[in-house]
């Protein structure tokens, strides 16, 4: 038997000493994950004395030895937090990040909105969806949305799958399309209420620090194409187009740097207004959205009830 908070000291030296960026939550989260316990059930424990097996600090010190090699700790737990969903994660699939939460609390409101203006089962696609995060977290937070994902990966697509298939009971299905953003709709246009998306977005040439990031996250999840890295970014505002009902509108998640840019080709397009940038928890602009076509029709008549 070993105590648990002198593991978890060495824990969180080993995680220092190979440069892990948050060494004491990551060595928690593994030991919990190991123990079945949450990160606070995990600390209370440690403070009164608890005794850990040989077989669990045998376990946890395998898990150490794989995050001190930087595999991401997502990848060693199998699961990602995400507004309120624990979602399955793992090689292939882009991890979630906290950022996108943001954007789909917009989405979210844009959607409230369109109930209230009448529109009772609104449509919604989220273009590349990853591990499914965004279309999950619609489908469990907004049930009366007919929701739809898109992702050309085939590997995230079976991430997608499977966290669809295990929603919480009462949340909406998800429809995955394995297709290309650039091709989809397949007969789809002009149909969604809403489009949200949170393409590739790094230019080629600025290849992510962290090994974590640059190593286990598919090159296809992080660069958007060109210079700029927006070529898909820039995909993402021509399917908008394509695919939003008249009055439709998206969001899409960006870096800071571009939030100008991608202004800029929106306020381009004849067919799109209401342009705005959105912040991040920490202020940061890190979305763009825009209105579609708003004609003298009522908003999103086809889909009124
Ligand atoms: C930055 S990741 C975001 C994943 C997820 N939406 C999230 O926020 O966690 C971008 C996703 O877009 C997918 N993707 C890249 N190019 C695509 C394309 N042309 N068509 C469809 N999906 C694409 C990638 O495979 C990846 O899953």
């Amino acid at each position: 038997m070993a105590d648990l908070q002198n593991l978890l000291r060495q824990a969180v030296a080993q995680l220092q000493h190979a440069s892990v960026p948050s060494p004491r939550a990551d060595a928690e989260l593994l030991a919990g994950h190991v123990l079945g316990l949450t990160r606070s059930q995990l600390q209370l424990k440690a403070v009164t004395g608890m005794e850990v097996s040989d077989d669990d600090a045998e376990r946890l010190a395998g898990l150490l030895t794989e995050r001190a090699r930087r595999i991401p700790l997502q990848h060693l737990t199998g699961t990602a937090p995400f507004r309120r969903l624990e979602l399955k994660v793992g090689p292939g699939a882009f991890i979630p990040r906290p950022e996108t939460e943001t954007v789909v609390q917009a989405a979210l409101d844009e959607l409230i909105r369109l109930e209230s203006a009448g529109v009772r089962r609104p449509r919604v696609v989220d273009l590349g969806t990853g591990s499914g995060a965004i279309a999950a977290a619609i489908a469990s937070e907004h049930p009366s949305a007919e929701v739809h994902a898109v992702e050309l990966s085939a590997e995230a697509a079976s991430w997608a799958e499977l966290n669809f298939a295990h929603l919480p009971s009462g949340s909406a299905e998800v429809t995955l399309h394995r297709d290309d953003l650039r091709n989809f709709p397949d007969g789809w246009e002009a149909e969604f209420d809403v489009v949200v998306s949170n393409p590739p977005y790094i230019p080629a040439d600025m290849v992510p620090q962290d090994e974590e990031v640059r190593v286990h996250d598919p090159e296809l999840a992080l660069y958007g194409g060109g210079a700029d890295g927006l070529e898909l970014p820039r995909a993402v505002i021509t399917a908008a187009q394509r695919l939003l009902v008249p009055g439709g509108w998206f969001i899409m998640e960006h870096a800071e740097v571009q939030a100008p840019a991608l202004q800029q080709i929106c306020r381009a397009q004849p067919q799109l207004s209401q342009v705005s940038t959105h912040q991040d928890l920490t202020g940061r602009d890190r979305a763009t959205s825009a209105r579609f076509a708003v004609s003298s029709e009522p908003e999103s008549a086809s889909r009124t009830g």
